[in-house]
């Protein structure tokens, strides 16, 4: 096995959705279930949920063992053709959406439209890189612990200071995070690079969303790439932060509804 992949729904042109980091297909729950009329695919990354440790994923793609978001990108391919999907649409909320943007660089024809939910086409900066680094280091040492302090930069402050449960929900997720998992995509975002280019010619329907209260992917990131795209949606959610589609499960659904819509009638270009 690739990755897993979970499938919901009926038969048909799929919708693809990856998760953000350190969290598992499971954060798509609620999103799923807003569209439970169309044909879903949630996707563990490697080392997350149900999908096997990132070496094994490399090994069965073919590829050396250093972390790496092409990788993650190739396996997603790997997975839906040994799944007998040739053509999706494919949504990532942040870490997920760094692997939509390895995906249009290494699996175009894949691809029939991209959503890009809170997440960014840059490269890190140097301290950035530094910091996954010892967080990757930190998670080797003493577990799950070295993602704890993510709880206060994920959620918004409008879910911090008002849904407790939720706070609670996603404490717990962090608490459960996979060491492994962890390190290696800490290591695989550090490496990644610009990927502007790939929206510039990109010819499929886009989606670029970020929810209102996200520090961590800014405006300024999610207008860079809808000035990149031809055929974009932008949506700003409101009362949301990083994850947004946990924390607003029903706009975020809809604005991916829309994305389907456009992309079932047909590649535009
Ligand atoms: C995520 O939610 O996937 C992370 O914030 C991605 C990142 O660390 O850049």
């Amino acid at each position: 096995m690739t990755l897993a992949l979970h499938r919901h729904g009926p038969d048909g042109l799929p919708l693809v959705l990856l998760h953000g980091f350190p969290l598992d297909a499971t954060m798509w729950d609620d999103v799923v279930a807003e569209l439970a009329d169309l044909p879903v695919i949630t996707v563990d990354a490697p080392g997350f949920g149900a999908s096997p440790q990132p070496d094994d994923v490399a090994r069965a793609v073919g590829r050396s063992a250093e972390p790496a978001l092409e990788t993650y990108a190739d396996a997603v391919a790997a997975a839906l053709h040994g799944a007998g999907v040739d053509r999706a649409v494919v949504a990532g909320l942040s870490m997920g959406g760094y692997a939509v943007l390895a995906l249009a660089e290494r699996h175009r024809g894949l691809l029939a439209g991209v959503g890009l939910l809170d997440t960014k086409a840059s490269a890190d900066d140097e301290a950035a890189r530094e910091n996954r680094f010892s967080v990757a280091a930190s998670a080797e040492s003493v577990g799950a612990e070295a993602v704890g302090p993510m709880l206060t930069q994920v959620l918004g402050a409008t879910t911090q200071a008002g849904r407790p449960e939720l706070v609670e929900r996603m404490r717990a997720w962090l608490a459960a995070a996979p060491p492994a998992g962890i390190a290696w995509a800490q290591r695989a975002m550090a490496a990644r690079p610009d990927r502007l280019f790939t929206l510039e010619d990109l010819g499929v329907p886009a989606l670029v969303l970020r929810g209102a209260e996200d520090p961590s992917a800014p405006q300024d990131a999610a207008n860079t790439m809808s000035a990149a795209l031809a055929d974009v949606e932008v949506v700003v959610v409101p009362h949301a932060g990083h994850m947004s589609a946990v924390e607003a499960p029903g706009p975020v659904a809809a604005a991916l509804r829309r994305l389907y819509e456009r992309c079932a009638q047909g590649p535009v270009g």
